[in-house]
């Protein structure tokens, strides 16, 4: 029976709200690696809000930075200094390179602002051009449109934001190709995210910095999914050995709270000057105190070595019951950033995993993504490879069904 709660609430979305979703659920309550339904029902939660609570739902130490700087001080734009910017300006910079920070709202603004940065610099020397690459996807802003490689988003919004073009992912001699004397960065995942989780093959991120060394262009990284710890490191390009000219964040730096940042290179500093680019909710004190409180954790309870070694174990867990499926083709990702590569379309999985009490995402068409918190437990990733188990089974024998059908 549907939860009278529920309809209510779906019932109002629907005559109010732009029809841009179409949610699932009722959430009411989350904690750690869980979530509660209307109905008290609770689910694992290996979705994370698409790699934003990568600390678990309504970690303490977060909701209590919130709590104390909401009754200080919450916002008086970027006319007047704060504490808490250049604090967390300073911890983002400890793990990162040395350079200076933007921070905006969201992962669009951040990356427009590291487009806008690329621009800015080229423009004494007659280059504006970004290349991106195919299957990526940077946003759903107008810039941040045009970088992505997958048309599909773009279409209905023609004409498309100039000056971007797109080559495959892992191949140095396409990107190479398409340097010219206009271009002024290249822009990439370290792994892609929403299209597929496909990760950075073994010495293409290097390749890439020589080539943009040789070349004398940017070399700009979207770390918006893959960054914040997601992969085992802070950024996902300490684990590759490859440092960008440009890096940027949003998603899990304020852990739910909305942030987002592009840090450049220290040599690049002078690039936007006073008055070049701004953003009014850009780094408020609210914000940046649940960010500063989201990087202590992530250096106080040991999140990326948590991160790495059930990493690991999932990994090998699915890979082991990967092998009982014909559906499955692959499993890849990096840390825990996971994908289960399927022969058919993943969407399918969704409302049965969801059924079984496990909430997770689509990649790309085929791809089961899979996002926990970094501080997930063995007893959840258990229950979770569990509920995969069961639900790849269900899921296997309906497709034996249908194919008997189809063949009588
Ligand atoms: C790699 C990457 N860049 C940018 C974005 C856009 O972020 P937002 O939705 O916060 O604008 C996303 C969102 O999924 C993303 O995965």
């Amino acid at each position: 029976m549907i939860n009278a709660k529920y309809q209510t609430v779906l019932d109002k979305f629907r005559k109010y709200v732009m029809p841009t979703y179409a949610p699932r659920l009722l959430i009411e309550k989350g904690r750690g690696a869980w979530v509660w339904d209307c109905d008290r029902r609770r689910y694992l939660d290996f979705a994370s809000g698409i790699s934003v609570c990568n600390l678990g739902h309504c970690h303490p130490a977060v909701t209590a930075a919130i709590q104390k700087q909401a009754e200080i001080l919450m916002h008086v734009s970027n006319l007047y200094l704060t504490e808490n910017q250049p604090e967390l300006a300073e911890k983002l910079i400890r793990h990162c390179f040395d350079g200076v920070v933007f921070f905006a709202n969201s992962g669009a603004e951040s990356n427009e602002g590291m487009i806008k940065f690329a621009r800015k610099w080229g423009s004494e020397k007659g280059k504006s051009g970004i290349i991106t690459m195919e299957n990526s996807f940077h946003g759903r802003t107008l810039a941040t449109l045009a970088a992505t490689g997958r048309s599909k988003y773009r279409q209905g919004f023609a004409p498309d934001m100039p000056g971007f073009k797109q080559v495959p992912f892992n191949d140095l001699e396409a990107l190479r190709k398409a340097i010219d004397d206009t271009t002024a960065a290249v822009m990439l995942e370290p792994v892609q995210g929403e299209g597929g989780i496909c990760p950075a093959e073994p010495g293409y991120l290097q390749a890439v910095r020589k080539l943009c060394d040789e070349k004398g262009i940017l070399l700009l990284f979207d770390e918006v999914q893959c960054g914040m710890g997601r992969t085992g490191t802070f950024f996902a390009f300490q684990g590759y050995g490859v440092e960008p000219d440009a890096v940027s964040l949003a998603k899990a730096l304020g852990n739910g709270f909305p942030i987002g940042a592009f840090i450049v290179r220290r040599q690049w500093a002078d690039t936007l000057l006073v008055g070049t680019h701004a953003s009014t909710f850009g780094g408020t004190p609210l914000a940046c105190a649940a960010a500063r409180a989201v990087i202590e954790v992530i250096d106080s309870e040991n999140i990326l070595e948590n991160c790495s070694r059930m990493g690991a174990y999932l990994m090998d867990k699915l890979e082991k019951i990967a092998e009982k499926y014909d559906f499955i083709v692959q499993v890849r990702g990096r840390g825990l950033m996971l994908g289960v590569v399927c022969d058919r379309p993943s969407g399918d999985l969704l409302p049965r995993l969801q059924k079984n009490g496990l909430i997770a995402l689509t990649a790309g068409e085929t791809v089961l993504r899979l996002m926990p918190p970094l501080n997930v437990t063995r007893a959840e990733a258990d229950r979770a490879v569990r509920i995969l188990d069961k639900t790849f089974s269900e899921f296997a024998e309906q497709l034996k069904l249908s194919e008997g059908d189809s063949h009588e």
